[in-house]
Protein backbone atom coordinates (compact mmCIF):
# COMPACT_ATOMS: atom_id res chain seq x y z
CA UNK A 1 0.00 0.00 0.00
CA UNK A 2 3.02 2.21 0.67
CA UNK A 3 4.27 1.43 -2.66
CA UNK A 4 0.89 2.62 -3.74
CA UNK A 5 0.26 5.74 -2.04
CA UNK A 6 3.96 6.93 -3.30
CA UNK A 7 3.24 5.95 -7.05
CA UNK A 8 0.07 8.59 -6.69
CA UNK A 9 2.07 11.21 -5.25
CA UNK A 10 4.49 11.11 -7.72
CA UNK A 11 1.90 10.92 -10.11
CA UNK A 12 0.20 14.28 -8.83
CA UNK A 13 3.72 15.83 -8.59
CA UNK A 14 4.91 14.97 -11.72
CA UNK A 15 2.50 13.40 -14.27
CA UNK A 16 5.30 11.03 -14.75
CA UNK A 17 5.46 7.12 -13.97
CA UNK A 18 7.15 4.25 -15.67
CA UNK A 19 5.91 1.44 -17.00
CA UNK A 20 6.31 -0.96 -13.42
CA UNK A 21 4.70 1.87 -11.82
CA UNK A 22 1.45 1.97 -13.70
CA UNK A 23 1.26 -1.64 -13.48
CA UNK A 24 1.47 -1.75 -9.87
CA UNK A 25 -1.65 1.12 -9.89
CA UNK A 26 -3.63 -0.65 -12.46
CA UNK A 27 -3.35 -4.06 -10.17
CA UNK A 28 -4.04 -2.63 -6.87
CA UNK A 29 -7.54 -0.89 -8.59
CA UNK A 30 -9.95 -0.64 -5.34
CA UNK A 31 -12.65 1.71 -4.83
CA UNK A 32 -10.77 3.31 -2.39
CA UNK A 33 -7.67 4.34 -4.24
CA UNK A 34 -10.36 5.24 -7.46
CA UNK A 35 -12.61 7.69 -5.22
CA UNK A 36 -8.95 9.70 -4.06
CA UNK A 37 -7.58 9.68 -7.38
CA UNK A 38 -11.12 10.77 -9.03
CA UNK A 39 -10.92 13.65 -6.09
CA UNK A 40 -6.98 14.28 -7.20
CA UNK A 41 -8.23 14.27 -10.99
CA UNK A 42 -10.76 16.27 -10.87
CA UNK A 43 -9.85 19.05 -9.10
CA UNK A 44 -6.53 19.21 -11.74
CA UNK A 45 -8.99 19.86 -14.22
CA UNK A 46 -10.50 22.49 -12.67
CA UNK A 47 -7.45 24.28 -12.08
CA UNK A 48 -6.79 24.90 -15.45
CA UNK A 49 -10.36 24.56 -16.75
CA UNK A 50 -12.75 25.27 -13.95
CA UNK A 51 -16.31 23.83 -13.15
CA UNK A 52 -16.58 23.71 -16.80
CA UNK A 53 -17.82 20.65 -19.11
CA UNK A 54 -16.79 21.72 -22.85
CA UNK A 55 -19.49 20.52 -25.54
CA UNK A 56 -19.01 18.92 -28.79
CA UNK A 57 -21.55 18.14 -31.10
CA UNK A 58 -21.27 15.25 -32.93
CA UNK A 59 -22.40 14.68 -36.63
CA UNK A 60 -21.82 11.14 -37.51
CA UNK A 61 -22.27 11.74 -41.07
CA UNK A 62 -21.51 8.57 -42.71
CA UNK A 63 -21.84 4.75 -41.78
CA UNK A 64 -20.29 3.13 -44.89
CA UNK A 65 -16.75 2.02 -43.89
CA UNK A 66 -13.80 0.39 -46.19
CA UNK A 67 -12.29 -1.46 -43.07
CA UNK A 68 -13.49 -4.27 -41.00
CA UNK A 69 -12.45 -3.81 -37.25
CA UNK A 70 -13.55 -6.67 -35.35
CA UNK A 71 -15.26 -4.71 -32.29
CA UNK A 72 -17.08 -2.71 -34.90
CA UNK A 73 -20.94 -2.47 -35.25
CA UNK A 74 -20.54 -0.31 -39.15
CA UNK A 75 -17.42 -2.46 -40.13
CA UNK A 76 -18.05 -3.27 -43.98
CA UNK A 77 -18.02 -7.05 -43.35
CA UNK A 78 -21.38 -6.32 -41.63
CA UNK A 79 -24.33 -6.98 -44.20
CA UNK A 80 -27.32 -6.13 -41.44
CA UNK A 81 -26.34 -2.52 -41.62
CA UNK A 82 -28.55 -0.22 -43.81
CA UNK A 83 -25.79 2.47 -44.76
CA UNK A 84 -26.39 5.89 -45.29
CA UNK A 85 -24.47 9.21 -46.37
CA UNK A 86 -25.58 12.79 -44.94
CA UNK A 87 -25.31 15.27 -48.08
CA UNK A 88 -23.43 18.47 -47.64
CA UNK A 89 -26.63 20.50 -47.18
CA UNK A 90 -27.74 17.88 -44.54
CA UNK A 91 -24.11 18.15 -42.58
CA UNK A 92 -24.88 22.39 -42.84
CA UNK A 93 -28.21 22.38 -41.86
CA UNK A 94 -27.15 20.11 -38.76
CA UNK A 95 -24.03 22.43 -38.03
CA UNK A 96 -26.29 25.27 -38.19
CA UNK A 97 -28.60 23.59 -35.54
CA UNK A 98 -26.41 22.83 -33.23
CA UNK A 99 -25.05 26.48 -33.27
CA UNK A 100 -28.58 28.17 -32.61
CA UNK A 101 -28.41 25.30 -29.55
CA UNK A 102 -25.10 26.94 -28.46
CA UNK A 103 -22.82 24.38 -29.72
CA UNK A 104 -19.31 25.90 -30.54
CA UNK A 105 -17.43 22.87 -31.87
CA UNK A 106 -18.73 20.88 -33.99
CA UNK A 107 -17.53 17.16 -34.48
CA UNK A 108 -17.49 15.22 -38.29
CA UNK A 109 -17.18 11.91 -37.40
CA UNK A 110 -17.97 8.31 -39.85
CA UNK A 111 -16.51 5.21 -41.31
CA UNK A 112 -13.89 5.74 -43.65
CA UNK A 113 -15.68 6.45 -46.61
CA UNK A 114 -14.20 7.10 -50.25
CA UNK A 115 -17.48 8.66 -51.40
CA UNK A 116 -16.50 11.97 -49.20
CA UNK A 117 -13.15 12.87 -52.05
CA UNK A 118 -10.54 15.51 -50.01
CA UNK A 119 -12.32 18.27 -52.19
CA UNK A 120 -15.35 17.20 -50.86
CA UNK A 121 -14.47 17.48 -47.23
CA UNK A 122 -12.83 20.72 -48.06
CA UNK A 123 -15.95 21.74 -49.36
CA UNK A 124 -17.73 20.65 -46.28
CA UNK A 125 -15.07 22.23 -43.73
CA UNK A 126 -14.67 25.82 -45.57
CA UNK A 127 -18.68 25.63 -46.03
CA UNK A 128 -19.08 25.31 -42.19
CA UNK A 129 -16.32 27.88 -41.50
CA UNK A 130 -17.87 30.32 -43.76
CA UNK A 131 -21.43 30.04 -42.17
CA UNK A 132 -20.11 30.58 -38.54
CA UNK A 133 -16.60 32.04 -38.59
CA UNK A 134 -15.98 31.17 -34.46
CA UNK A 135 -17.39 27.14 -34.48
CA UNK A 136 -13.88 24.74 -34.10
CA UNK A 137 -14.02 21.91 -36.56
CA UNK A 138 -13.09 18.21 -35.29
CA UNK A 139 -12.59 15.48 -38.04
CA UNK A 140 -12.62 11.71 -37.38
CA UNK A 141 -12.45 10.55 -40.21
CA UNK A 142 -9.61 7.86 -39.93
CA UNK A 143 -6.09 7.56 -41.35
CA UNK A 144 -5.29 9.81 -44.43
CA UNK A 145 -2.34 10.79 -46.21
CA UNK A 146 -0.13 13.90 -44.73
CA UNK A 147 -1.51 15.50 -47.89
CA UNK A 148 -5.33 15.04 -47.03
CA UNK A 149 -4.62 16.01 -43.30
CA UNK A 150 -3.23 19.08 -44.27
CA UNK A 151 -5.34 20.13 -46.99
CA UNK A 152 -8.19 19.59 -44.62
CA UNK A 153 -6.15 22.08 -41.91
CA UNK A 154 -5.79 24.85 -44.49
CA UNK A 155 -9.50 24.53 -44.95
CA UNK A 156 -10.06 25.55 -41.77
CA UNK A 157 -10.46 22.42 -39.38
CA UNK A 158 -9.31 22.64 -36.31
CA UNK A 159 -8.91 18.93 -34.17
CA UNK A 160 -8.91 15.70 -35.54
CA UNK A 161 -9.78 12.49 -33.37
CA UNK A 162 -8.03 9.59 -34.15
CA UNK A 163 -7.65 6.65 -31.51
CA UNK A 164 -4.62 4.77 -31.72
CA UNK A 165 -6.96 1.90 -30.41
CA UNK A 166 -3.81 -0.26 -28.66
CA UNK A 167 -0.42 0.49 -28.65
CA UNK A 168 0.42 -2.78 -28.44
CA UNK A 169 0.92 -4.57 -32.34
CA UNK A 170 0.54 -7.97 -31.54
CA UNK A 171 -2.73 -6.65 -29.83
CA UNK A 172 -3.51 -4.58 -32.11
CA UNK A 173 -3.04 -7.37 -34.87
CA UNK A 174 -5.98 -9.60 -32.59
CA UNK A 175 -8.68 -6.76 -33.00
CA UNK A 176 -7.94 -5.61 -36.69
CA UNK A 177 -7.33 -7.53 -39.96
CA UNK A 178 -4.09 -7.83 -41.23
CA UNK A 179 -4.38 -4.89 -44.23
CA UNK A 180 -4.48 -2.41 -41.23
CA UNK A 181 -1.10 -1.08 -39.75
CA UNK A 182 -1.00 0.20 -35.97
CA UNK A 183 2.14 1.74 -36.81
CA UNK A 184 0.58 3.62 -39.73
CA UNK A 185 -1.59 5.24 -37.56
CA UNK A 186 0.58 6.11 -35.28
CA UNK A 187 2.47 7.90 -38.01
CA UNK A 188 -1.36 9.67 -38.85
CA UNK A 189 -1.41 11.19 -34.97
CA UNK A 190 2.31 12.21 -35.85
CA UNK A 191 1.26 13.78 -38.80
CA UNK A 192 -1.58 15.58 -37.62
CA UNK A 193 0.07 17.23 -34.77
CA UNK A 194 2.98 18.26 -37.02
CA UNK A 195 0.34 19.78 -39.39
CA UNK A 196 -1.05 22.00 -36.53
CA UNK A 197 -4.27 19.96 -35.58
CA UNK A 198 -5.48 19.72 -31.78
CA UNK A 199 -4.69 15.89 -31.78
CA UNK A 200 -6.92 13.39 -29.90
CA UNK A 201 -5.46 9.51 -29.59
CA UNK A 202 -6.69 7.27 -27.11
CA UNK A 203 -8.47 3.49 -27.03
CA UNK A 204 -11.34 0.90 -25.73
CA UNK A 205 -11.33 -0.06 -21.81
CA UNK A 206 -11.39 -3.86 -21.66
CA UNK A 207 -11.34 -4.56 -25.50
CA UNK A 208 -10.83 -8.15 -26.13
CA UNK A 209 -7.64 -9.79 -25.38
CA UNK A 210 -6.61 -6.49 -23.51
CA UNK A 211 -4.06 -7.01 -20.30
CA UNK A 212 -2.73 -4.74 -17.80
CA UNK A 213 0.51 -4.37 -19.53
CA UNK A 214 -1.40 -3.13 -22.96
CA UNK A 215 -2.94 -0.16 -20.90
CA UNK A 216 0.41 0.30 -19.36
CA UNK A 217 1.55 0.81 -22.81
CA UNK A 218 -1.13 2.99 -24.06
CA UNK A 219 -0.94 5.19 -21.44
CA UNK A 220 3.30 5.69 -22.46
CA UNK A 221 1.85 6.25 -25.59
CA UNK A 222 -0.20 8.89 -24.66
CA UNK A 223 2.40 10.39 -22.59
CA UNK A 224 4.69 10.65 -25.42
CA UNK A 225 2.63 11.64 -28.40
CA UNK A 226 1.12 14.16 -25.70
CA UNK A 227 -2.12 15.12 -27.32
CA UNK A 228 -4.71 17.66 -26.83
CA UNK A 229 -7.41 15.56 -26.68
CA UNK A 230 -7.81 12.10 -25.50
CA UNK A 231 -10.90 9.41 -25.76
CA UNK A 232 -11.32 6.32 -24.12
CA UNK A 233 -14.55 4.84 -23.85
CA UNK A 234 -15.66 1.27 -22.39
CA UNK A 235 -15.81 -1.57 -25.47
CA UNK A 236 -19.13 -2.97 -25.69
CA UNK A 237 -19.85 -5.92 -28.03
CA UNK A 238 -21.85 -5.36 -31.32
CA UNK A 239 -24.59 -8.70 -31.97
CA UNK A 240 -22.81 -8.55 -34.80
CA UNK A 241 -19.23 -8.05 -34.88
CA UNK A 242 -16.80 -10.51 -34.51
CA UNK A 243 -16.67 -9.75 -30.62
CA UNK A 244 -20.32 -10.33 -29.49
CA UNK A 245 -19.72 -12.72 -27.32
CA UNK A 246 -16.99 -10.96 -25.41
CA UNK A 247 -17.61 -9.11 -22.24
CA UNK A 248 -18.40 -5.20 -22.36
CA UNK A 249 -15.50 -2.88 -20.37
CA UNK A 250 -15.88 -2.23 -17.04
CA UNK A 251 -17.14 1.20 -15.25
CA UNK A 252 -15.12 1.50 -12.40
CA UNK A 253 -11.55 0.79 -14.99
CA UNK A 254 -12.65 3.05 -17.58
CA UNK A 255 -13.32 5.84 -14.35
CA UNK A 256 -9.75 4.67 -12.81
CA UNK A 257 -7.99 5.32 -16.59
CA UNK A 258 -9.75 8.80 -17.28
CA UNK A 259 -8.31 9.70 -13.53
CA UNK A 260 -4.88 8.70 -14.25
CA UNK A 261 -5.02 10.53 -17.86
CA UNK A 262 -6.23 13.05 -16.53
CA UNK A 263 -3.09 13.05 -13.60
CA UNK A 264 -0.66 12.42 -16.31
CA UNK A 265 -1.72 14.97 -19.50
CA UNK A 266 -3.47 17.56 -16.74
CA UNK A 267 -4.71 20.29 -19.36
CA UNK A 268 -6.33 17.21 -21.79
CA UNK A 269 -9.36 17.67 -22.82
CA UNK A 270 -10.84 14.32 -21.86
CA UNK A 271 -14.58 13.03 -22.89
CA UNK A 272 -16.76 11.44 -20.66
CA UNK A 273 -18.02 9.44 -23.64
CA UNK A 274 -21.11 8.34 -24.80
CA UNK A 275 -19.88 4.52 -24.39
CA UNK A 276 -19.46 5.39 -21.15
CA UNK A 277 -23.33 6.91 -20.75
CA UNK A 278 -24.10 3.46 -22.12
CA UNK A 279 -22.73 1.02 -19.53
CA UNK A 280 -24.03 3.14 -16.86
CA UNK A 281 -27.04 5.30 -16.17
CA UNK A 282 -24.70 7.77 -14.61
CA UNK A 283 -21.07 7.10 -16.62
CA UNK A 284 -21.58 10.74 -17.48
CA UNK A 285 -21.79 11.66 -15.12
CA UNK A 286 -19.01 9.77 -12.72
CA UNK A 287 -16.53 10.43 -15.81
CA UNK A 288 -17.13 13.91 -15.30
CA UNK A 289 -16.21 13.76 -11.57
CA UNK A 290 -13.69 11.21 -12.23
CA UNK A 291 -11.62 14.18 -14.29
CA UNK A 292 -13.16 14.57 -17.56
CA UNK A 293 -14.36 17.32 -18.88
CA UNK A 294 -15.96 17.12 -22.11
CA UNK A 295 -19.15 16.26 -23.00
CA UNK A 296 -20.15 15.04 -26.84
CA UNK A 297 -24.30 15.32 -27.45
CA UNK A 298 -25.38 14.09 -30.92
CA UNK A 299 -26.10 16.51 -33.33
CA UNK A 300 -27.19 13.70 -36.52
CA UNK A 301 -30.51 13.43 -37.64
CA UNK A 302 -32.99 11.49 -35.50
CA UNK A 303 -33.44 9.16 -38.47
CA UNK A 304 -30.22 7.93 -39.14
CA UNK A 305 -28.89 7.51 -35.34
CA UNK A 306 -30.31 4.21 -35.13
CA UNK A 307 -28.31 3.12 -38.08
CA UNK A 308 -24.53 4.73 -36.45
CA UNK A 309 -24.62 2.18 -34.04
CA UNK A 310 -20.70 1.07 -32.89
CA UNK A 311 -22.07 -1.26 -30.35
CA UNK A 312 -25.50 -2.45 -28.81
CA UNK A 313 -27.88 -0.43 -26.86
CA UNK A 314 -26.10 3.11 -27.46
CA UNK A 315 -27.88 5.60 -25.84
CA UNK A 316 -29.62 8.52 -26.83
CA UNK A 317 -30.48 8.00 -30.04
CA UNK A 318 -34.07 8.70 -30.47
CA UNK A 319 -33.86 11.89 -28.85
CA UNK A 320 -33.54 15.57 -30.85
CA UNK A 321 -30.58 17.44 -30.15
CA UNK A 322 -32.37 19.95 -28.17
CA UNK A 323 -33.59 17.82 -25.42
CA UNK A 324 -30.64 15.98 -25.53
CA UNK A 325 -28.75 19.11 -24.26
CA UNK A 326 -31.35 19.52 -22.05
CA UNK A 327 -30.64 16.61 -20.84
CA UNK A 328 -26.58 16.76 -20.34
CA UNK A 329 -27.22 20.49 -18.99
CA UNK A 330 -29.28 18.78 -16.31
CA UNK A 331 -26.96 16.40 -15.92
CA UNK A 332 -24.29 18.52 -15.46
CA UNK A 333 -25.40 20.96 -12.94
CA UNK A 334 -26.85 18.67 -10.29
CA UNK A 335 -23.21 17.24 -9.98
CA UNK A 336 -22.06 21.58 -9.59
CA UNK A 337 -20.37 21.59 -13.00
CA UNK A 338 -21.50 23.91 -15.97
CA UNK A 339 -21.55 24.02 -19.30
CA UNK A 340 -19.25 25.95 -21.32
CA UNK A 341 -20.72 27.29 -24.57
CA UNK A 342 -16.92 28.32 -26.21
CA UNK A 343 -14.89 26.80 -28.36
CA UNK A 344 -12.92 24.85 -25.90
CA UNK A 345 -9.88 24.50 -26.98
CA UNK A 346 -7.05 22.91 -25.24
CA UNK A 347 -5.70 25.52 -22.59
CA UNK A 348 -2.27 25.47 -24.92
CA UNK A 349 -3.93 26.75 -27.66
CA UNK A 350 -5.71 29.38 -26.16
CA UNK A 351 -8.53 27.95 -24.17
CA UNK A 352 -11.78 30.57 -24.56
CA UNK A 353 -13.75 29.41 -22.01
CA UNK A 354 -17.08 31.70 -21.41
N1 LIG B 1 -13.51 5.81 -38.73
C1 LIG B 1 -13.01 6.74 -37.78
C2 LIG B 1 -11.75 6.21 -37.14
O1 LIG B 1 -11.26 5.17 -37.55
O2 LIG B 1 -11.21 6.89 -36.29
C3 LIG B 1 -14.02 7.16 -36.73
C4 LIG B 1 -15.15 6.26 -36.40
S1 LIG B 1 -14.73 4.91 -35.32
C5 LIG B 1 -16.25 4.03 -35.28
C6 LIG B 1 -14.67 5.74 -33.72
C7 LIG B 1 -14.23 4.92 -32.54
O3 LIG B 1 -15.29 4.11 -32.07
C8 LIG B 1 -13.10 3.95 -32.76
O4 LIG B 1 -11.87 4.60 -32.71
C9 LIG B 1 -13.31 2.92 -31.63
O5 LIG B 1 -12.39 3.10 -30.57
C10 LIG B 1 -14.75 3.18 -31.18
N2 LIG B 1 -15.54 1.93 -31.24
C11 LIG B 1 -15.79 1.18 -32.32
N3 LIG B 1 -16.48 0.06 -31.99
C12 LIG B 1 -16.67 0.12 -30.64
C13 LIG B 1 -17.29 -0.75 -29.70
N4 LIG B 1 -17.83 -1.90 -30.06
N5 LIG B 1 -17.31 -0.38 -28.40
C14 LIG B 1 -16.77 0.80 -28.01
N6 LIG B 1 -16.16 1.64 -28.86
C15 LIG B 1 -16.10 1.31 -30.17
FE1 LIG C 1 -14.68 1.72 -39.85
FE2 LIG C 1 -15.72 1.06 -37.58
S1 LIG C 1 -14.72 -0.27 -39.00
S2 LIG C 1 -15.78 2.99 -38.51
Amino acid sequence: MDEVRRIIDKLCDTSVLTRDEIITLLENHNPEIQAGLADKASATSQKYYGKKVFLRGLIEFTNYCKNDCYYCGIRCGNKNVERYRLSKEDILECASKGYELGFRTIVLQGGEDQYYTDDLMVDIIKSIKKAHPDVAITLGIGEKSYESYKAFFEAGADRYLLRHETADFEHYAKLHPAYLSPANRQQCLYNLKEIGFQTGAGFMVGSPYQTIENIADDLLFLKKLDPEMVGIGPFIPHKDSVFKDMEAGGLDMTLYLLSIIRLMLPTVLLPATTALGTINPRGRELGILAGANVIMPNLSPVGVRQKYLLYDNKICTGDEAAECMRCLSGRMERIGFEIDHGRGDNIKFGNNAD
